[in-house]
């Protein structure tokens, strides 16, 4: 599993880290305000939601991020696997 997690306009956010599209890694694009492009092709996608803009198709899973004072928290949602 890989993850690209980044701190937008509206706080963080963690997203799949891979871009469904064509395979690049998204931790390597730009991040505007609240939207992340895609390195390769410049897909863009909303940080809040992961909804790619471009295809809704290549929209991203988005994990759910909490603060504390000293950590940033992933929520994986692995509850069911194995
Ligand atoms: S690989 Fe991301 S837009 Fe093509």
């Amino acid at each position: 599993m890989r993850l690209v997690v980044g701190r937008g306009d509206a706080g963080f956010f963690a997203l799949d880290g891979i871009c469904p599209h064509a395979g690049a890694v998204l931790a390597d694009g730009m991040l505007d305000g609240d939207l992340l492009i895609c390195p390769l092709h410049a897909f863009t996608f909303e940080t809040a939601s992961g909804r790619c803009v471009d295809d809704e198709g290549c929209s991203l899973r988005r994990y759910d991020v909490r603060q504390s004072d000293d950590a940033l928290e992933v929520r994986l949602g692995l509850k069911n696997a194995g």
